[in-house]
């Protein structure tokens, strides 16, 4: 029984760090030595996966983005409410201005004219 009590307390003990590293360290939108929301890392979070690290990966027909001649308007458009074809809405994922501001510019800046 006292064994089982101290094994008990020792968890409770590491489970505010165990907290803190899953809450901050991977979901992170923040540039260490900048203090500023990156936008790149905002594409890393929610958008690697499809459009790839360049934007042109293609999974799951995601579209192009190297090839994309979206306006930044219609960028933001496409990021918070999606389309029919397999993009989804993140309007309410990304819900912080800033952060969508600096994906947004991420993107535009991954068009290669
Ligand atoms: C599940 C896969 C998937 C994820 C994740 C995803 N997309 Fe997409 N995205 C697509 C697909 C599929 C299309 C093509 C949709 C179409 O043709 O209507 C697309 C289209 C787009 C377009 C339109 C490009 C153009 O020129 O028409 C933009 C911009 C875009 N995605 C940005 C993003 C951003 C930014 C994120 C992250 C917040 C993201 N996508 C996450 C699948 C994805």
């Amino acid at each position: 029984m006292a064994f089982y009590l101290r094994q008990n307390r020792s968890w409770l003990l590491l489970a505010p760090v165990f907290l803190v590293f899953s809450r901050c360290a991977p979901t992170s939108v923040v540039n260490e030595s900048t203090g500023k929301v990156d936008g790149a890392l905002v594409y890393k979070k929610h958008c690697v996966s499809c459009h790839g690290k360049g934007g042109d990966r293609g999974l799951s027909n995601a579209a192009n983005l190297k090839k994309s001649t979206l306006r930044s308007s219609e960028i933001r458009k496409t990021i918070l409410y999606g389309t029919e074809n397999g993009m989804s809405a993140y309007e309410e994922v990304i819900t912080n201005n800033e952060e969508l501001n600096a994906l947004v510019k991420h993107v535009k800046s991954l068009q290669e004219d």
